[in-house]
């Protein structure tokens, strides 16, 4: 484990036309749904808790535009553990281009614990293994057979 790294790429998007706004480009508010999810997945990754929630986004740059029929995708990287929160740098391009797109520089998501209210996560290192995973996500299947 390293504490910090760079952004790895995960998902991908095929821009369809539901996705598109007046313009005939990708809706800004479609990909900020996606990033969104995509952070909500990494944060619970990487706190083994499913309640974590965004707290807080910072200056969005629409880099370009994307249009319909593009291929994208989103990274991220934790860029800081706090005490319940976790900081993460954003960024989604054009796959073969690798043109930016989007850039986030900060997404805080917080831990929860089960009052709902703020609670240490304990971390202060990426994993880049499925070691913190939620029991929840577990539970209802027999371990993997190497
Ligand atoms: C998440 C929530 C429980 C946090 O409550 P809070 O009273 O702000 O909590 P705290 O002040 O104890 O802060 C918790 C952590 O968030 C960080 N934080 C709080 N406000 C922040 C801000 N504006 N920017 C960056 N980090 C912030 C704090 O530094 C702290 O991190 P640390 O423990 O690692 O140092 C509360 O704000 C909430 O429920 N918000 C709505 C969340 C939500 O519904 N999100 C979905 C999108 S609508």
């Amino acid at each position: 484990m390293v504490p910090y790294g760079d952004i790895t790429f995960h998902t991908r998007k095929w821009v369809r036309p539901e996705d598109l706004n007046a313009n005939g480009t990708l809706f800004g508010g479609s990909l900020l749904r996606w990033i969104d999810e995509e952070a909500a997945i990494y944060a619970i990754v990487q706190l083994g808790n499913g309640m974590a929630v965004t707290k807080y986004m910072s200056e969005i740059n629409f880099v370009s535009s994307a249009r319909q029929g593009d291929l994208i995708e989103m990274g991220l990287t934790a860029t800081h553990f706090g005490r319940t929160s976790l900081t993460m740098r954003a960024e989604v391009r054009n796959m073969f281009t690798r043109q930016s797109i989007l850039t986030i520089d900060k997404i805080v998501f917080v831990n929860l614990g089960e009052d709902g209210l703020p609670a240490p996560h304990g971390y202060t290192e990426i994993t880049y293994d499925r070691d913190r995973v939620p029991r929840q996500h577990l539970d209802r299947f027999p371990p993997p057979v190497d």
